[in-house]
């Protein structure tokens, strides 16, 4: 039998509901452990804990514009990989107008989550259309392709050697944020039987992160029907019903779409402002001790970041504290706008990531200055 060690212990000066009445002139940080869902405490500061003024050594936040990547890879495999660990890579890929090939991830489930961009995918299952703000999760091993009506980029996030599910939704319910009957499949329809063909096709298969291909003197993706509880499914950030609260800023984890092996993917998207007076109306400061915290940019105005915009993806390694950026700051408790008008995804993870290769240019070097208005 094992219990956490638990106290909870007002010291001092100190709001005892979280995020909410701040001693004044107090800024309040949340010492956090599992996520924010193990122990915590709250602290107040006088201070705003990114108030640093110099800064050195191997840990510190970063920022990429992935934007910058301009290079199409026909393959996704070739696409470079901005962050990875043993639980989860993400890479970033800017598709070719039509793939010339099926690709085939024999490493993990692969999550899609589509920037820009619309076309068609077609798959093992069949054709399943898709635009931008869909995630597509495609089981691991999936035969696929996609068609682009429009330019397409796309954050590849795979689960590898493991798979993706839903969150248990607890006290709200299974239909909360999104009800699972809006999940897409495939389906086998005209234009699906239509690329059925006795032309030769190669398959891309990557294991182990080594890419093996097989041809084909046909497409393989030729089924003419299937049945079972396993198939790529797609959700648009669109559909995705924010939980909210106007009198508490609820943590990130509330926004949890999908939850991998040692990681989770978190989709914020607009939602109304909190409302009451004494809560905060910006992310509170934290360390979120047992995580490293990425987030993707997707559309919008970033309520909490300073000089970000759509295609950036910052990284927040465990260690430090971090929070909204001067801007949003002097904002902590005004109602100066109704609603946030942002889309992001957020993978967070339980493991400590490496930072890949990536061209010069593509790493906002500044950016561990990016909170120094702050301190002043
Ligand atoms: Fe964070």
């Amino acid at each position: 039998m094992r219990k956490p060690i638990a106290f909870p212990h007002v010291e001092g000066q100190a709001s005892r509901q979280a995020h909410t009445a701040l001693p004044p002139g107090t800024y309040e940080r949340e010492l956090g452990k599992e996520g924010f869902f193990g122990p915590a405490t709250h602290m107040y500061h006088r201070h705003p804990p990114t108030g640093w003024s110099a800064w050195e050594g191997p840990l510190r936040p970063r920022a990429f514009d992935l934007a910058k990547l301009n290079s199409a890879e026909d393959s996704p495999w070739d696409a470079p990989v901005v962050l990875s660990n043993a639980s989860v890579s993400l890479r970033f890929w800017r598709a070719p107008e039509t793939m010339d090939h099926l690709a085939r991830n024999a490493d993990g489930d692969q999550l899609l989550f589509v920037h820009q961009g619309a076309g068609d995918l077609f798959c093992d299952y069949g054709r399943l259309a898709f635009r931008a703000g869909d995630y597509i999760v495609l089981p691991r091993s999936t035969m696929w392709r996609l068609e682009c009506r429009e330019p397409v980029s796309a954050l590849l996030i795979e689960a590898t050697n493991g798979g993706y599910q839903l969150p248990d939704k607890g006290l709200v319910g299974p239909h909360a944020i999104f009800d699972p009957a809006m999940l897409e499949m495939p389906a086998i329809d005209e234009a699906f039987l239509a690329q059925q063909s006795e032309e030769s096709w190669r398959v891309r298969i990557k294991r182990r992160g080594a890419v093996s291909t097989v041809t084909y003197p046909f497409n393989p993706l030729d089924a003419v029907g299937w049945k079972g509880d396993l198939a790529p499914v797609r959700i648009n950030v669109a559909d995705i019903r924010p939980l909210m609260s106007h009198r508490y800023h609820l943590p990130p984890s509330a926004h949890t779409t999908f939850v991998g092996n040692r990681f989770v993917v978190c989709t914020f998207v607009p939602r109304p402002f909190e409302s009451d007076p004494d809560a905060l109306k910006v992310p509170f400061f934290h360390n979120n001790d047992d995580y490293d915290e990425v987030i993707f940019y997707h559309a919008g105005d970033f309520f909490s970041r300073d000089n970000i915009h759509p295609g950036m993806m910052t990284y927040h390694p465990c260690g430090f504290t971090h929070g909204p950026h001067p801007k949003a700051l002097t904002k902590m408790f005004e109602q100066s706008k109704p609603a946030t008008d942002e889309y992001a995804v957020m993978i967070d993870t339980r493991d400590a990531l490496e930072v890949g290769e990536l061209p010069a240019g593509v790493e906002w070097d500044g950016y561990v200055d990016s909170w120094k208005a702050a301190a002043e």
